[in-house]
């Protein structure tokens, strides 16, 4: 699956939800999540995002590593709801998400 990583923290541009033909980007508080289930690796996303946030999983820099667990544990309470507009936000980020700090673009 691919992955949204640290740049997207509280920039969220939302211009990779136009993309994904399967509508498996959900929005959290802070930043947008990728469900690894629901994500058919079609890429789409990845080359729209003005911050380069996106990435393929094997793809994601090492500083950024804890965001591949991130984006599959945050939906261990909700499972996999098969589609992100009909099911809202996230009411909450991962916890890793929660700490971490605005990247400087
Ligand atoms: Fe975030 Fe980039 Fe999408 S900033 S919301 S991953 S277009
Ligand atoms: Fe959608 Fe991006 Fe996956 S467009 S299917 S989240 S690679």
């Amino acid at each position: 699956a691919y992955v949204i990583a640290q740049p997207c923290v509280e920039v969220k541009d939302k211009a990779c939800i136009d993309e994904c033909p399967v509508d498996c980007i959900y929005e959290g508080p802070r930043m947008l999540y990728i469900h690894p289930d629901e994500c058919v690796d079609c890429g789409a996303c990845e080359p729209v995002c003005p911050v380069e946030a996106i990435f393929y999983e094997d793809d994601l820099p090492e500083q950024w590593s804890a965001f591949g667990p991130a984006n599959a544990e945050v939906f261990e309470t909700v499972g996999s709801p098969g589609g992100a507009s009909a099911t809202g936000p996230l009411g909450s980020d991962h916890p890793v998400v929660e700490g971490a700090p605005v990247l400087s673009v």
